[in-house]
């Protein structure tokens, strides 16, 4: 099997979490197959809240509508992406730059489901370049606060997020106790926002295996 043909199975394996309401969306290539998956739903559905312009954009093709989180008093289910995942459900998001609204999203959301194929998984977070979301006047403190922590901050270039910030992708961290480091460095001034998903992990992870769907569960 392909990558592709991995995520597109637990992207339809997620389908089964979108039974009413209004449904978190998150984004990137994993997401996107969830989305043309949802289309073939989405009359049980109200319609759904996007993590970034481009999920919105691909829901309103598909006559998904998207509704502000300001409009939405709950919702009950979160599927989104990830870049690297631990089985604790800890993940690495932000590849794409969405990680903030993504964040916001999964705070909200009742349960959250993560879909990945079987190479996301990993023992141990940090190969994956961590993401910060980082104010533009604060790119330079934030960078050399984070070479004190033992990363190589790498701007993303000509990047900016959906909401007018930078991206430094901070290489050579080994993410042994994620949620302090969560905490830690949305601590340093001029970071919105960290790629460390740990303080509010995944509930369900539907990994995408040669052999079929695996689901694991937050202990
Ligand atoms: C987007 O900002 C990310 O958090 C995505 O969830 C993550 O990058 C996974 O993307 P893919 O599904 O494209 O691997």
């Amino acid at each position: 099997m392909t990558q592709d043909e991995l995520k597109r199975q637990v992207a339809e394996a997620a389908l089964k979490y979108a039974q009413e309401g209004v449904i978190g969306v998150g984004s990137g290539s994993t997401v996107n197959l969830f989305i043309d998956a949802l289309a073939s739903i989405k009359g049980r559905i109200e319609g759904a809240v996007a993590a970034s312009e481009a999920s919105a954009e691909r829901l309103k093709k598909h006559g998904i509508r998207v509704f502000d989180l300001n409009s939405v008093n709950e919702l009950p289910v979160y599927v989104d992406g990830a870049d690297e995942v631990t089985e604790h459900l800890h993940m690495i998001k932000g590849g794409g730059g969405a990680l903030t609204r993504e964040k916001i999203i999964a705070a909200v959301a009742k349960k959250f489901v993560c879909i990945c194929d079987a190479s996301k998984l990993v023992p141990v977070m940090g190969k994956f370049p961590l993401p910060l979301e980082v104010i533009p006047m604060a790119r330079s403190y934030v960078g050399r606060e984070m070479l004190k922590r033992g990363a190589q901050p790498v701007l993303r270039e000509n990047y900016k997020t959906d909401n007018g910030n930078l991206i430094l992708d901070c290489h050579g961290l080994v993410l042994l106790d994620p949620p302090i480091i969560e905490a830690e460095f949305n601590n340093i001034a001029g970071v919105v926002t960290n790629g460390i998903f740990a303080r509010r992990p995944a509930d369900v992870l539907l990994l995408g295996e040669a052999t079929g769907v695996r689901t694991l569960r937050k202990a």
